[in-house]
């Protein structure tokens, strides 16, 4: 990895995606939300509408149809996650199919039972395991490494922004000198709200690019996610090459955005809150029920989308087929008839279910590795950064805060330690 990331250097993946991600943020959505969910849990509009946000991106991208809605409430998101036959992704087509290919994502039954049953084997607990023994762990000590000595981070930059993708690639058992090159299109890939016309080249180019090495694992398999996608089999069907591009493209966003955003909003609430900081770094049992409690707090991706097939009763509100639905889990996971103070991060709180990896179908298929990471990361951390603190003059007067709405974290975490 070393040599790889000498190379990185002349192409800051961060700043590309730091320059994109500065449009259209919002610093606290959560006082909306709330206001909204007072008045309903189902609201007729889309969702920057009804909380009079600015769409960031102008018309590209930003997908139509012949009614809007936008549930808040936790029963109304949990009822539309749950899906059924009145409820479908295929609007998704519309809008990320363009660069990600037909993926898992914009499926319906039964065309997603049975590509998710094939998907599914690759992503097993022994993968994962192996994941984390032999990238997860390496990986984040490689990046610890190079700052541990110094007394000072810039956590974001330096740990939770590069990690992710990092292990992604290695999933995919991509060799270490085409990695520079891999995350520039993943970036790209990433940013294509911000950035059309990079983000369809990046995306035809990662297609011929992971063509080639389906084409290499089919006729010599290795030890590798793209071998093992390429080996799946369910009643007598395998993966064509264009499924495979399509889930290794969606895996990129999917897995390399959220669990970066995740693991920063979680150091956020920990380092905002430094006694249950020193709790959780005592008793590490305390770290999978502070994992759950940073995504239901500061959920990474705050709304996905849905489309009403047919006429359909949501918590009483009549929405009419073909409608888009606007599904905010970031106003669910702060549901005051489900949680109590649900503003407050709090690691001790009774655990319940939040729904930041959505629920029903498409339930997050990476939740479990995107749980082991953070929890990778975060020990590594505990371990290797004693008296980690904020820096206090970067943090002054909340100069260090998450910030975003469709997509949620912090852009900085400069830290001291030692
Ligand atoms: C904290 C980190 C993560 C969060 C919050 C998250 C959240 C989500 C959500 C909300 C969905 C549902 C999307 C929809 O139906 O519109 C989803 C689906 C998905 N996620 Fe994640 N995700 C995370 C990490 C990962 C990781 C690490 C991977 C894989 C490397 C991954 C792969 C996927 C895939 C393939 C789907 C599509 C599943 C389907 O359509 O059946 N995610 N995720």
């Amino acid at each position: 990895l070393s040599d790889v990331l000498t190379g990185e250097e002349h192409y800051d993946p961060y700043e590309a995606f730091d320059v994109a991600a500065g449009a259209g943020t919002v610093r606290d959505p959560y006082p909306i939300f709330a206001e909204l969910r007072r008045k309903g849990g189902v609201h007729r509009g889309g969702l920057y509408d009804v909380c009079g946000v600015e769409w960031p991106y102008g018309n590209v991208f930003s997908g139509s149809s012949t009614g809007e809605y936008t549930v808040m409430s936790y029963d109304a998101v949990h009822q539309v996650l749950r899906g059924g036959d009145t409820i479908s992704s295929a609007g998704y087509g519309q809008s990320m199919g363009l660069v990600m290919g037909h993926s898992i994502l914009e499926m319906d039954d039964p065309e997603h039972k049975d590509y998710r049953g094939l998907i599914e084997q690759a992503f097993s607990r022994k993968a994962v395991q192996r994941w984390e023994e032999q990238i997860i762990g390496p990986t984040v000590e490689h990046f610890i490494d190079r700052f541990a000595a110094r007394g000072r981070a810039d956590l974001v930059k330096e740990l939770t922004f590069p990690f992710p993708v990092h292990v992604i690639t290695g999933m995919l058992g991509l060799p270490t000198e085409e990695l520079p090159q891999f995350h520039a299109w993943a970036v790209e890939l990433i940013n294509i709200a911000a950035d059309p016309g990079r983000g369809l080249a990046a995306s035809a180019s990662l297609k011929d690019y992971l063509w080639e090495r389906i084409d290499e694992r089919r006729s010599k398999p290795k030890e590798d996610l793209i071998s093992a996608l390429a080996g799946c089999e369910l009643d007598g069907h395998r993966l064509t090459n264009d499924e495979i591009v399509a889930f290794l493209r969606l895996i990129l966003p999917a897995g390399g955005e959220t669990t970066y955003r995740s693991s920063g909003n979680l150091l956020f609430g920990l380092l905002t809150n430094p006694e249950q900081l020193e709790a959780v770094r005592n008793d590490r049992s305390l770290l999978p029920q502070a994992i759950e409690e940073g995504l239901r707090w500061e959920a990474p991706l705050t709304s996905i989308g849905r489309w009403a097939t047919r006429d359909v009763d949501i918590c009483g509100v009549q929405v009419e087929a073909g409608a888009s639905i606007s599904v905010c889990m970031g106003s669910a996971n702060h549901d005051e008839a489900r949680w109590e103070h649900p503003e407050e991060f709090d690691v001790f709180r009774p655990q319940k279910p939040h729904i930041a990896f959505a629920f029903g179908p498409h339930v997050c298929i990476g939740q479990h590795l995107a749980r082991v990471e953070t929890q990778v990361a975060l020990n590594m951390i505990f371990d290797r950064l004693p008296n980690l603190r904020p820096e206090p003059e970067a943090w002054r007067d909340g100069g260090v805060h998450i910030t975003g709405f469709a997509f949620r974290s912090p852009t900085a975490l400069p830290v001291l330690f030692g």
